[in-house]
């Protein structure tokens, strides 16, 4: 009996010692028991892989050429995967998964900035349709996309404020103002990652690149940018600081000098404010091989150094430039990196694993982007590019009316690879719409392509208009694709301007991944429609917007210049010190912008009037006088006239788009939140509320209050 009673003893023992030893893999435990279990088994050289980005599969981007890296060991922490189906990684994993010490699963990532089969509007033309809503569906399905490929981590959003349209970086962000991005920033973030990230259909989004690297000199990228605490922590950090308070799961650092100090190596940055201040739980990536980048930004003097510098600041993974697995170890032994702070990196890597579900489904999820149909989807892209694109000009050409005689020209006609832009993934030009398929099917038969210049001349002179196309080729903005001008290439614009000599209405459409210098031709254009990169299906978009089958929407979310030699101009600016005509530009280019933030035309007319102020609740009403049903995008301002610390002449304080009805008047509301929208940050990011007087307005209404 005692023998029983022994051998029961020891069996007991055995099974919760074995339950002890895989509480990591048990998907019942808290995932904070988890991750300590699981860290508590690993070797150093497995923690450090875990830290560690490399690649899989082929890429043609210029930016990160790349073939899969054979050489790597399965405890790898993540992989860029390039392949556009799940096979490659799916073997992959089952190497990680089934034959390593441990079976931690990778971490396969991606940029899918605007789609990874699919393709819809870039992020700066989501930004233009300040729909959210709208936004957050396309979304969505980029992570239904990427997780049906087996990607489980998006580096998206990109929430860099940027104010330089030479940077051909700004198509990938949402423009100049902090809320508009920090909103959309939110909402996509949510739209990758819902409440759940484990669950079907969810991804790990990555708010990149923080920070500041929208501020780079001269527009150039990779270039050290020089921003001041102040403008740090009321108008570039706030954007991020949203996105971690949406729950993203990880953050990637920045590829600029910012201030003396690269953010790769800025432990203020990737430590004291996002862990420390922010809570951030989750973990950072460094950019491609931006701590190899250490060295040539002047910051460290060789790799092992970089190593140091980099994973001291706070910079959890090293994206593909394998410096981390060749010099850590040696850097732990010799006391310069603590093994507690490497444990904390894991730590935080292993979190968004389980956080992920990326244990319990390691593999690609095949089902993912079942749930709409081909057809649900194509009408959602239509309608996000629709409401992104801006009607700039129009001197009652459109919409244009049913049987008009149309010559269709320009070399964007009939490009189905410009109109998706750049960072497009994996998205096919066989599956665009042209302006010239969309405008056939829109007006029949009255429409006459002209393949050359000559023929666009002869044809524009037996029509009753001309819808001329232009724009960037698609790998004119992007990564590495900054441009001193920004104007539209010189025989475009000679075209332009032979047409225009024919007498008959010139309507221009424009696609482009930056706001583009249209001072030329704006004067002459009988009308301009800006596109953005539209994505798949821009042509039904372009050609329902200028028949009225879709009335335009979409409000400018940068500044569009006269000049070059205007920029950088946004309308956040801080005021002069002198005023009139006092600090103008002497050579005769305005001091104004060509087309303000938040301009864009509509086939409805808008009157706004009754704003008033019950408390700290506004109230406007906005009336829609004409006969047409229109959306209008009311954008509320707020001026604080005199403070300590001088803010911006006006900033947007809270936005809401709208359908009215033609003759119907609407009420728009705003909840003035005291120190979200009347206070300012110091620049140490200290939240402050001067009492005074402030200036509200939206639309044309302007109210004066004292708080
Ligand atoms: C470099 C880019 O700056 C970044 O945005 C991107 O996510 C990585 N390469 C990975 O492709």
């Amino acid at each position: 009996m005692k023998n029983i009673w022994t051998l029961s003893l020891v069996l007991l023992l055995a099974v919760c010692c074995n339950e002890e030893k895989t509480i990591y893999k048990n998907p019942d435990a808290p995932i904070e028991k988890r991750v300590e279990d699981l860290l508590r088994r690993m070797t150093a050289e497995e923690k450090i892989w875990q830290l560690t980005q490399s690649r899989l599969g082929g890429n043609d981007n210029p930016n990160n050429v790349m073939r899969g890296d054979e050489h790597i060991p399965p405890i790898v922490g993540s992989m860029i995967y390039t392949s556009e189906t799940a096979e490659l990684g799916n073997a992959m994993q089952r190497i990680a998964v089934d034959s390593t010490r441990l079976g931690i699963p990778i971490l396969f990532g991606y940029d899918a900035i605007h789609g990874f089969n699919s393709c819809f509007p870039i992020p700066l033309a989501q930004a233009a349709s300040f729909n959210l809503e709208l936004a957050g569906r396309a979304n969505e399905i980029t992570a239904q996309e990427c997780r049906e490929a087996g990607v489980r981590w998006n580096f998206s959003p990109m929430t860099d404020i940027a104010r330089d349209a030479r940077w051909g970086r700004v198509m990938e962000g949402y423009g100049e103002d902090p809320l508009l991005a920090a909103s959309f920033c939110a909402a996509t973030v949510k739209a990758y990652q819902g409440d759940d990230p484990s669950q079907p259909g969810r991804i790990a989004a990555c708010l990149k690149h923080y920070v500041g690297y929208g501020a780079s000199e001269g527009g150039r990228d990779y270039a050290a940018t020089d921003i001041s605490l102040q403008s740090l922590w009321d108008t570039y950090l706030p954007p991020f600081h949203s996105g971690i308070d949406a729950g993203a799961l990880t953050v990637m650092s920045s590829f600029n000098t910012l201030n003396g100090v690269p953010t790769t190596a800025s432990h203020y940055l990737l430590t004291e404010v996002l862990r420390e201040r922010w809570g951030h739980e989750g973990f950072v990536v460094t950019d491609w091989a931006a701590v190899k980048q250490l060295v040539n930004q002047g910051a460290a003097d060789n790799l092992k150094d970089a190593c140091r510098i980099a994973f001291n600041a706070g910079a959890a993974m090293d994206m593909c430039d394998y410096v981390y697995p060749k010099h850590m170890q040696e850097l732990i032994d010799e006391g310069a990196i603590k093994m507690k702070d490497v444990d904390e990196a894991v730590r935080r890597v292993l979190r968004v694993k389980f956080r992920l579900g990326l244990f319990e489904h390691p593999y690609a999820d095949p089902s993912g982007s079942e749930a709409m149909s081909p057809s649900a989807k194509a009408e959602l892209f239509e309608d996000l590019a629709q409401e992104s694109m801006v009607l700039l000009k129009n001197d009652g050409i459109l919409p244009l009316r049913q049987g008009c005689r149309i010559t269709l020209a320009g070399p964007i006609a009939d490009d189905k690879d410009a109109v998706l832009g750049n960072w497009r993934a994996h998205a096919k030009t066989d599956r665009s719409v042209s302006i010239l398929e969309g405008m056939s099917t829109e007006f029949g038969s009255g429409v006459r392509i002209a393949k050359t210049d000559a023929e666009a001349l002869s044809l524009a002179r037996s029509s009753d208009v001309v819808v001329l196309c232009l724009g960037e080729p698609s790998k004119w903005s992007g990564e590495n694709k900054s441009r001193a001008s920004i104007s539209l290439p010189a025989e475009q614009e000679e075209l332009f301007f032979k047409l225009a000599a024919t007498g008959k209405p010139i309507v221009v459409t424009v696609e482009s991944g930056r706001p583009l210098d249209l001072s030329r031709i704006n004067e002459k254009a009988a009308a301009i429609l800006y596109t953005w990169c539209p994505g798949h299906m821009g042509g039904p978009a372009v050609a329902g917007l200028l028949s009225g089958r879709h009335n335009p929407s979409g409000k400018l979310p940068l500044t569009f210049v006269h000049d070059k030699g205007q920029i950088p101009l946004y309308y956040n600016h801080r005021n002069p010190s002198r005023r009139g005509d006092q600090g103008i530009y002497i050579d005769g280019v305005p001091v104004t912008p060509l087309y303000d933030f938040g301009y864009g035309l509509s086939y409805s007319k808008f009157e706004y009037s009754d704003l008033k102020l019950d408390g700290l609740t506004a109230r406007v009403s906005v009336t829609n006088t004409s006969d047409r049903d229109g959306k209008e995008v009311v954008l509320w301002y707020i001026t604080d006239p005199a403070c300590s610390i001088a803010r911006p002449a006006k900033e947007l304080k809270h936005f809401e788009k709208r359908l009215i009805k033609a003759g119907q008047t609407e009420e728009f509301v705003f909840e003035i939140d005291k120190m979200r929208d009347l206070g300012f940050v110091d620049s140490e990011g200290r939240p402050f509320f001067e009492s005074g007087r402030f200036i509200l307005m939206a639309g044309d209404q302007m109210l004066e209050f004292n708080l």
